[in-house]
């Protein structure tokens, strides 16, 4: 549960549903604590594992004794750990297809600790992709080498194919900017979650319901308010529920200790 809506209904990311989530908005308008809230009660399953990509390191930073850390990259002092990672997972993903194509099944609805459902974070995905880009250009990458494109190609692969393979993607950025999440990325993320911006084209693209006055609102909005739309649901205004950093930090961490004293 992320916050309430203005009826205070609750609002509610069902990862178990195959969707990704697509989280836009400006600078310290909310997203990265909207991530914890959406983390902290996912560390509370140990069939749930947390991967990807976190250039802040702020993210995955109580994550440190998890499992599956060579599914995660943390900072962006080197782009290439990143790299790895996401081909590691089209790797984890083309094994899992195989087994889904083996198994009779047209998707996996039951997870486990063995076969985790895997929420792949990608924070700040744009700034990933231009330093990437920067990447290439300073050690003169020849074309069939270069990182940007490889990070965009194995992307597109886990949001397109992972879904029905137990994949939830949650991507962050400061604008749905077509050029980094094409359309059929995009139909792929049924929940669209818009924070504060003044980026009218931005919102329509991932809200098509969303009308002017809520543009014009939430160019206003306060950290933490913003709208949301999930699958086959109206476009709403909800507020999310605040978490301090050091309380997702303390919850995440215990529920990790658990998991491991479980096994
Ligand atoms: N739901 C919320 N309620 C109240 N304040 C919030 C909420 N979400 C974020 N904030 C405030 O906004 C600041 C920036 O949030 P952050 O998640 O870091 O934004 P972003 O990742 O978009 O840059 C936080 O440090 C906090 O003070
Ligand atoms: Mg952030």
């Amino acid at each position: 549960m992320l916050g309430q809506d203005e009826s205070g209904a609750p609002v509610i990311i069902d990862l178990v549903s195959p969707w990704g989530i697509a989280v836009a908005g400006q600078s310290r308008s909310g997203k990265s604590q909207l991530v914890y809230r959406l983390l902290a009660t996912a560390a509370n399953y140990d069939e749930v594992a947390v991967v990807g990509c976190d250039p802040t390191g702020l993210i995955f930073q109580p994550f440190a004794d998890a499992l599956h850390p060579d599914w995660r990259a943390s900072r962006l002092s080197d782009v290439g750990p990143h790299v790895e990672v996401l081909d590691r997972l089209v790797e984890e993903l083309d094994r899992r297809i195989d087994y889904l194509l083996a198994s009779d099944l047209d998707q996996f609805e039951d997870f486990s600790v063995e076969f985790p459902l895997l929420v792949a974070v990608l924070e700040e995905y744009p700034a990933l992709i231009s330093t990437s880009e920067a990447d290439d250009l300073a050690d003169a990458r020849r074309p069939g080498e270069r990182y940007a494109p490889r990070v965009r190609r194995n992307v597109r692969r886990i949001i397109q194919e992972g879904a029905k393979v137990g994949f939830r993607v949650v991507l962050l950025s400061q604008r749905a900017d077509a050029a980094i999440i094409g359309g059929s990325e995009r139909s792929n993320l049924a929940f669209r979650i818009s924070l504060r911006t003044v980026d009218a084209d931005g919102v329509r693209m991932l809200h098509p319901l969303a009308t002017a006055q809520m543009i014009i609102r939430l160019s206003l909005a306060a950290p933490g308010v913003g709208i949301v739309d999930g699958p086959g649901e109206v476009t709403r205004f909800f507020r999310g529920t605040y978490m301090t950093y050091a309380q997702y930090l303390h919850d995440v961490r215990k529920n990790i200790r658990m998991s491991a004293s479980h096994e």
